[in-house]
C-alpha cells in the first residue's frame, strides 16, 4: 500500500440542510413532527400485524417488514440531522460516517426489494387465486424476505468496503445532511473509478430489476382483469392493489425525480430536498396509504380494541 503524506481524516463535518438561520426552527419543528409521525405510524402497523391473527397472511407479513424497513430507514439519518440542526458541533467520526452510509444503503435497497416481493404476492393472488396459498407458502415468504435482506446487506457492504479503501485529504466537509455515498466520493482524493462503476451497475440493477418486475407483475394483473371484464372484479382488484400501487408510484416517482432530473439545473439544494422527500416522506406516508384505504386494517383495530375491552 502506498503511503503518501496526506493528513488522515478522522472526522467529517456535515453541512446539513441548506436553510437560513431564521428558517432553522421552522424546519426543525416540521421534520421532528414528520419523523415522529413516521415512527408512530409504522410502529402501529407492525404491532397490529403481530397482534391480530387475521393479518398473518403473506401480504401483511411483507407490509410489516416494509414498515420495519421504513422505521429503520428514517432513523438512520433523521435523528442525527435533527440533533445537528440544534448543535454547533456537526462533526461525525469516520467510522460513524461509514456506518451511516452502509445502513442508509441497506434500507433504501431493502425498500425496493420488499416492494417487488409485494408486487409478486399481489400478482399470484390475482392471477392464480386458487393456488395462492400453495404458491405463497410460509417457506417461500420467509425465503423471499431473507433473500432481500441478504442481497441488500451484501451489496451495501461491497460499496462500503470500496469506500474504506479510499483516502481522504484536507477537505472533510460534506454538503449534505448525512453521509451520502456520492457526497463522500466527491471528497476522496484517490481514484474513484471502480466505485462509480459499481454504483452505476450494481446500484442501477438493484433499482431497475425490482422496478421492472413490479411493472411486469402489474401488467399481468391488468391483463387478467381485462380478460375477466366484470366491473365487480375490477373493483376488487383496485381495492387490493390500489394501496400498493400508490406506494410504488410514490417511491419510484421520487427516485426517478432524483436521478433523472437534468444534472445541469439540479442544484445541491434541489438534490437535498429530493433526498429528504425520499427518506422521510415516503416512509411517513406508507402506513397511512395502507391503513386509511384498507378495510382489513380497520377491522384489525376494532378486533384489538374489542379484545382489550373483554380482557379488562
Ligand atoms: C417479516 O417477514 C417474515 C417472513 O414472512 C415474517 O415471519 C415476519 O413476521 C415479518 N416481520 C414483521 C415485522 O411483520
Amino acid at each position: 500500500m502506498i503511503r503518501n503524506n496526506q493528513t488522515v481524516i478522522s472526522q467529517f463535518l456535515l453541512l446539513g440542510l441548506p436553510t437560513s438561520p431564521e428558517q432553522q426552527h421552522l424546519f426543525y419543528a416540521l421534520f421532528l413532527a414528520m419523523y415522529l409521525t413516521t415512527i408512530m405510524g409504522n410502529f402501529i402497523i407492525i404491532i397490529f400485524i403481530l397482534l391480530d391473527s387475521h393479518l398473518h397472511t403473506p401480504m401483511y407479513m411483507f407490509l410489516g417488514n416494509l414498515s420495519f424497513s421504513d422505521l429503520c430507514f428514517s432513523s438512520v439519518t433523521i435523528p442525527m440531522m435533527l440533533q445537528n440542526m440544534k448543535s454547533q458541533d456537526t462533526s461525525i467520526s469516520y467510522p460513524g460516517c461509514l456506518t451511516q452510509m452502509y445502513f442508509y444503503m441497506v434500507f433504501a435497497n431493502l425498500e425496493n426489494f420488499l416492494l417487488m416481493v409485494m408486487a409478486y404476492d399481489r400478482y399470484v393472488a390475482i392471477c392464480f387465486p386458487l393456488r395462492y396459498t400453495s404458491i405463497m407458502s410460509p417457506i417461500l415468504c420467509v425465503s423471499l424476505v431473507f433473500m432481500s435482506w441478504v442481497i441488500c446487506m451484501l451489496s451495501s457492504l461491497l460499496h462500503t468496503l470500496l469506500v474504506v479503501k479510499l483516502s481522504f485529504c484536507e477537505d472533510n466537509i460534506i454538503p449534505h445532511f448525512f453521509c451520502d455515498i456520492s457526497a463522500l466520493l466527491m471528497l476522496a482524493c484517490s481514484d474513484i473509478h471502480i466505485n462509480e462503476l459499481l454504483i452505476f451497475y450494481l446500484g442501477g440493477t438493484s433499482i431497475v430489476i425490482p422496478f421492472f418486475l413490479i411493472v411486469v407483475s402489474y401488467t399481468q394483473i391488468v391483463w387478467s382483469i381485462l380478460s375477466v371484464s366484470s366491473t365487480r372484479a375490477i373493483h376488487k382488484v383496485f381495492s387490493t392493489c390500489g394501496s400498493h400501487l400508490s406506494v410504488v408510484s410514490l417511491f419510484y416517482g421520487t427516485i426517478i425525480g432524483l436521478y433523472l432530473s437534468p444534472s445541469a439545473n439540479s442544484s445541491t439544494v434541489k438534490k437535498t430536498a429530493m433526498t429528504m422527500m425520499y427518506t422521510l416522506v415516503t416512509s411517513m406516508l406508507n402506513p397511512f396509504i395502507y391503513s386509511l384505504r384498507n378495510r382489513d386494517m380497520k377491522e384489525a383495530l376494532i378486533r384489538i380494541l374489542y379484545k382489550k375491552k373483554i380482557s379488562l
